[in-house]
């Protein structure tokens, strides 16, 4: 693959079996719309231009996959009358165009290489990256030519006959043009057949008239998996979530039980993580080295730094930076915080819109109090300090390096370096007071 090649992503559908409000292609797979998917492939191919061809009233997906051009294909005549919607964006390209499908996110930018390869190779019209189905039904069958092998039709469920419905080499949808005369070859695609629609497919056949060769590539069935409903959603998860655990473990990570754990697609991990069950990092996650990431925990949009230890049941919300060799252990919760190196938050706490300090150690059932309703407070912890059991931090608080808090105590504003500060009610103790207490309730409700 060597000429520059250019990449149209259908995504006009609404997807009406997905019985959503959003358009079909938005949902998510390993945390990313379906069409992020494919225009991350396209990324990866190093594709000169990705257009995306969208529906009427499509605001959000235009969004999504800005700064790419998108181009409105306001009637659903066909799959070559969607691509032609993108004609403006067509005009002037060179080498290849490569058409793909915004709800099959499973295609490997290897296999879209070796299709575009297979084109330039020959310079064909057209190349198809067909598949072989246990059942073909509803796919176009891809006819070839049994003396050269080349393909010369591409022929709709709706338009086989009996012959042609017994082929099983079918068309996955991705489909490679020469760039230069794919207008031309499109534009005289026409809607005479059962449906009534231009079809892309009919590319072969107006190659083949015009004295142009095409050829068809074999996927793998596993790829070629199109998302029309939500079971299907599901099957594009699993399929993901296992190349994405191969792929951690391929790495240098060790997942204990690798079923369990559920990556996103931009999870990054260091060399030797160690993940334990049922561990789930939504979008935005990277670990450093030789973190343990123990049972139950959940990350999302954090940095954890080398040799961290995460869990069990954790929870590190959005900006959560954990430093180097930092401990956050069971049911702490932290958000939008920077936990120092070496720094230990192990118990039941919730570090929200705060600093903890290198080496800080922040004692059981701490709460920072951020949020007073109206605004976010920002909580700064010195290194070295010492916060003691159940505290409430209440926002905005400075305790400098060393401080120490007593346990229970509830502050406010500043606390001085290397102070101890404490905010405690005078204890009160009354001799023999809970015995006779006791008593007169015996006597009272004659109860034992
Ligand atoms: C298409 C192929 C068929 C192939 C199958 C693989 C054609 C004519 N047929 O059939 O050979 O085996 O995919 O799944 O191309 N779309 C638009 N605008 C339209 C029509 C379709 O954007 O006017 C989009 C759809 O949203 C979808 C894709 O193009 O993402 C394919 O359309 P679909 O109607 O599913 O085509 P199939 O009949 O499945
Ligand atoms: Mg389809």
């Amino acid at each position: 693959m060597s000429l520059e090649l250019s990449v149209v992503v259908l995504a006009a559908g609404m997807g009406t079996r997905m019985k959503s409000a959003m358009p079909k292609v938005m949902h998510k797979v390993a945390g990313k719309p379906m069409v992020g998917h494919v225009i991350g492939t396209a990324a990866h191919l190093k594709a000169a231009t990705t257009m995306v061809v969208v529906g009427p009233d499509m605001p959000d997906l235009i969004k999504a996959v800005a700064p790419h051009p998108t181009f409105e294909q306001t009637d659903r005549l066909g799959t070559a009358h969607a691509v032609l919607a993108a004609k403006d964006g067509l005009k002037g390209l060179t080498g290849n165009v490569l058409v793909l499908y915004a709800d099959s996110p499973l295609f490997t930018a290897e296999t879209l290489a070796r299709l575009v390869a297979a084109r330039e190779e020959n310079d064909h019209a057209v190349a198809v990256l067909g598949f072989r189905p246990e059942d073909p039904t509803g796919y176009g069958r891809l006819v070839t030519d049994a003396m050269t092998g080349a393909l010369t039709a591409i022929v709709e469920d709706k338009e086989c006959d009996d012959a042609q419905r017994r082929i099983n080499f079918c068309n996955s949808g991705v489909m490679c043009f020469r760039a230069e005369d794919m207008i031309a070859t499109l534009e005289a695609i026409d809607n005479a057949n059962a449906k009534g629609e231009y079809y892309l497919t009919d590319a072969v056949e107006v190659a083949q008239k015009n004295g142009q060769s095409c050829v068809a590539v074999e996927v793998d069935e596993a790829e070629t998996l199109g998302v029309n409903s939500r079971t299907q959603l599901a099957v594009a998860e699993a399929i993901l979530q296992n190349r994405l655990r191969e792929a951690a473990m391929a790495d240098g990570a060790t997942l204990v039980d690798p079923g369990s754990v559920f990556f996103s697609a931009d999870t990054k991990l260091g060399r030797d993580v160690i993940v334990e069950p049922n561990v789930v990092f939504g979008p935005g996650v990277t670990v450093g080295d030789n973190v343990v990431i123990k049972a139950f925990s959940h990350l999302e949009s954090c940095v954890v730094g080398n040799g961290a230890d995460i869990g069990p049941y954790a929870r590190l919300r959005p900006g959560a930076e954990i430093g180097a060799g930092a401990r956050v252990g069971n049911f702490v919760e932290i958000k939008k915080a920077v936990v120092e190196d070496g720094a230990k938050v192990n118990h039941l706490s919730y570090i929200g819109d705060a600093r903890v300090g290198a080496k800080a150690n922040i004692g059981a059932g701490t709460i920072t109090c951020n949020y007073d309703g109206f605004r976010k407070q920002h909580t700064d912890i010195g290194a070295g300090a010492f916060i003691g059991s159940n505290s409430s931090l209440v926002a905005p608080v400075e305790i400098g390096d060393g401080a120490i808090v007593g346990a229970g105590s509830t502050i406010t504003g500043k606390v001085e370096a290397d102070a101890l500060t404490l905010t405690r009610a005078e204890r009160i103790e009354k001799k023999g007071w809970a015995a006779k207490f006791r008593e007169k309730m015996r006597e009272l409700t004659g109860k034992k």
